[in-house]
């Protein structure tokens, strides 16, 4: 019988450290259990929701320096006009930039507006970022990476009240990654985070497995300087293994966190040898999820000052779901403090529904509403909420229709 099934708490390799030291004046729990950047997926709910099933350290999407510092719209789209509310921490607000004195005044913002860090992107491969010259394409101009954290630094980190990070990739060899993350932390960046995957191609950007045991050389060559472990994660265990294998001080997470926003609770769970008290994230967890999802965005949208205005909506091509308090002006960009609507679900639920090529399951594709992955677990979802509302059983067949919770006829019929 292995220890896991025996029910005996998990020994971390750092054990018993409580806590990551991160400056003087900050700290994180250990192990950190980060929600990754995220385009378009990092807004306050999905944010809300991962703190409240155990992350104790969530990334921002990335924004860009230029515009965060320029403009109040921008800064006030992506953090809220009041800044980051304390239940929102800590929080990393992810740039990217290629001038350092708008990383600077952007990074002294993030600080005024209530921050934990602001963390530098070298990993994005995009081609945007190619055309841009910034996230992974900074690799090759090390000098000025280096100028970015250094004014960053200067400007807000001074006192190690306030973190500047980076997110790099692997770079071709080991050596050269260490050679690079040596230079970042020179610099005076504080935490390292490093997604174990090359750069590989503009569209195969995290394709494959993550080498780990590069990941736990760099560990072992800086500690205790704190690096964050990143890639490939598909399960709780496997944060797990990933923390047993690189000895990192936390491991941040992106695309699973998606599928499964309590991964980080069950990472506990298996921690505390308490393996199985959730099952692999079945549909039920997951419909309790994405209600839970829901609930926070109505919580959120009553304490929120008045709705915007000039709103906003999915980015052309589909498939995005950003806040929005119209549904006019679609070709504004994605901000981490806009969040889907409850229209706007429904109309973007409708929208993958009429286009014949993608099946409902697309609801949740690129966007933070991808929990919802089925249409059984869509209509599940609304007979539930229904009847949590008061609605009678012929009321809820009425709009959804007879037959069982799941069926796919129903969530369609209401969305007709
Ligand atoms: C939808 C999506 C958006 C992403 N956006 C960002 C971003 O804004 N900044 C960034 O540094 N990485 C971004 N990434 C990369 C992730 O942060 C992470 O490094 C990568 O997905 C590998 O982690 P994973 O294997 O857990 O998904 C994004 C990934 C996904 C899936």
């Amino acid at each position: 019988m292995s220890a896991l099934s025996e029910g005996c708490p998990i020994r971390l390799p750092l054990h018993p450290a409580t806590s990551v030291p991160i400056t003087p004046h900050l700290s994180l729990p250990y192990p950190i259990l980060a929600v990754a950047p995220m385009v378009g997926q990092c807004d306050l709910p999905f944010r809300t929701l991962c703190r409240r099933h155990s992350s104790n350290l969530v990334y921002t999407e990335m924004f860009l320096a230029k515009e965060f510092s320029e403009s109040a719209q921008y800064r006030s789209d992506a953090l809220s006009r009041t800044g980051v509310k304390p239940e929102d921490a800590p929080l990393l607000v992810q740039f990217a930039s290629r001038v350092p004195s708008e990383f600077a005044a952007a990074a002294l913002l993030t600080r005024e507006l209530g921050a934990w860090g602001a963390d530098l992107n070298l990993g994005c491969p995009q081609l945007r970022a190619k055309q841009g010259g910034y996230g992974s394409w900074l690799q090759e101009e090390r000098d000025l990476c280096v100028a970015l954290i250094e004014a960053a630094v200067e400007a807000a980190g001074q006192d190690g009240k306030f973190a500047i990070t980076v997110k790099i990739r692997l770079q071709e060899t080991y050596e050269d990654t260490l050679a690079y993350a040596t230079r970042l932390k020179e610099a005076g960046a504080v935490m390292i985070c490093v997604h174990g995957r090359q750069r590989g191609t503009t569209d195969a950007r995290r394709d494959g497995s993550a080498d780990l045991e590069s990941i736990a050389k760099l560990v072992e060559e800086f500690k205790p300087f704190p690096v964050l472990s990143n890639g490939n994660v598909r399960c709780p265990q496997d944060v797990v293994d990933n923390l047993m294998t690189t000895k990192a001080c936390g491991v941040a997470v992106a695309e699973e966190i998606l599928r499964n926003p309590g991964l980080f609770e069950e990472v506990e769970c298996l921690l505390a040898g308490r393996p199985g008290q959730f099952e692999a994230p079945h549909k039920a967890r997951r419909l309790e999820m994405l209600a839970e999802y829901l609930d926070v965005i109505q919580e959120l949208d009553q304490s929120q000052e008045a709705p915007r205005e000039d709103g906003s909506a999915w980015p052309k091509g589909g498939g995005g779901m950003v806040r929005a308090d119209s549904m006019e002006g679609f070709e504004k960009a994605r901000y981490s403090n806009w969040w889907p609507h409850a229209d706007v679900l429904k109309q973007h639920a409708r929208r993958i529904v009429d286009t014949p090529e993608c099946g409902f399951r697309d609801v949740c594709k690129r966007s933070t509403f991808r929990k919802t992955r089925y249409v059984g677990e869509m209509d599940a979802f609304l007979r539930r909420r229904m009847r949590l509302r008061g609605w009678r059983e012929e009321e809820v067949a009425d709009v959804l229709g007879e037959g069982e919770e799941g069926e796919e006829g129903g969530a369609l019929a209401f969305l007709a």
